[in-house]
C-alpha cells in the first residue's frame, strides 16, 4: 500500500469551504490524510479525531490538540459519538490496488462502507459532510442513508477538470425524529 499520505487537491479545498459552515463539541474527519482539513475544524469543534490508513507526514495537527488515530474507517470509534462527521473518500470508480488515497473499488465499496461506518458513529441529531464526484451512483449512497434514517442532499458542486465535485450533507429524517 502506498504509505505516502494525499496531497491536499481540490476535492480537499471544496471540503473544507463547506465544513467552515459547522461547530459543536465533537467531529471526525475519516481519511484525513495530512489533516489539513482536522486543523481547520479543530477551530470550531472542542475535540477533532482523525483516522486514516497512512500517517500523516505534516506534524501541525499535534500543535493543535487534534487526536490522530491509525484505523481502517471508524472502527475503532463508538457509535452515536460525533456532532459531524466528515470525509473525502477515495471516490474515483477504480479496482482498490496499489493506491487506497483515490481508488474507490468498481462499486465504490470503499465510499459506501465509509458511509456506514460515518453514519454508526455520527449522533443521531449530527451530520455526516462528504464529497464524491459525477461517477458516483446517488442511489446506493441515498440507501445507505435512509437505512439509517437520514436523508442526503446536495450542499454544492464544483466542475474541476474532467470531473465534478459535489458535496453532500446527510442528516437525520426530521420525520423519523419523533
Ligand atoms: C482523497 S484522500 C483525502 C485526504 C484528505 N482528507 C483531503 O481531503 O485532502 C482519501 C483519504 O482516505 C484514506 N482512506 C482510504 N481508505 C480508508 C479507510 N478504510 N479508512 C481510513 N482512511 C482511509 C486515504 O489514505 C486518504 O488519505
Amino acid at each position: 500500500m502506498n504509505q505516502t499520505p494525499y496531497i491536499a487537491s481540490e476535492d480537499s479545498a471544496l471540503l473544507r469551504r463547506a465544513l467552515s459552515e459547522y461547530s459543536g463539541l465533537t467531529c471526525l474527519e475519516i481519511g484525513s490524510g495530512n489533516a489539513g482539513a482536522l486543523i481547520q475544524l479543530s477551530q470550531s469543534f472542542a475535540t477533532a479525531v482523525g483516522t486514516d490508513l497512512v500517517r500523516p507526514t505534516m506534524m501541525d495537527w499535534r500543535k493543535v490538540g487534534i487526536d490522530f488515530v491509525l484505523a481502517d474507517g471508524a472502527s475503532c470509534l463508538r457509535s452515536s459519538t460525533f456532532d459531524l462527521v466528515a470525509f473525502n473518500p477515495p471516490y474515483i470508480v477504480e479496482a482498490v490496488g496499489a493506491d487506497a488515497a483515490i481508488e474507490g473499488g468498481e462499486g465504490l465499496e470503499v465510499p459506501l462502507e465509509i458511509l456506514r461506518e460515518a453514519l454508526r458513529v455520527v449522533k443521531p441529531d449530527g451530520k455526516v459532510v462528504f464529497l464524491l464526484n459525477d461517477e458516483a451512483e446517488l442511489a446506493k449512497f441515498r440507501k445507505v442513508c435512509s437505512d439509517s434514517k437520514f436523508r442526503l442532499e446536495r450542499l454544492e458542486s464544483r466542475r474541476v477538470f474532467f470531473e465534478e465535485l459535489s458535496v453532500y450533507v446527510a442528516s437525520a429524517n426530521s420525520a423519523s425524529q419523533g
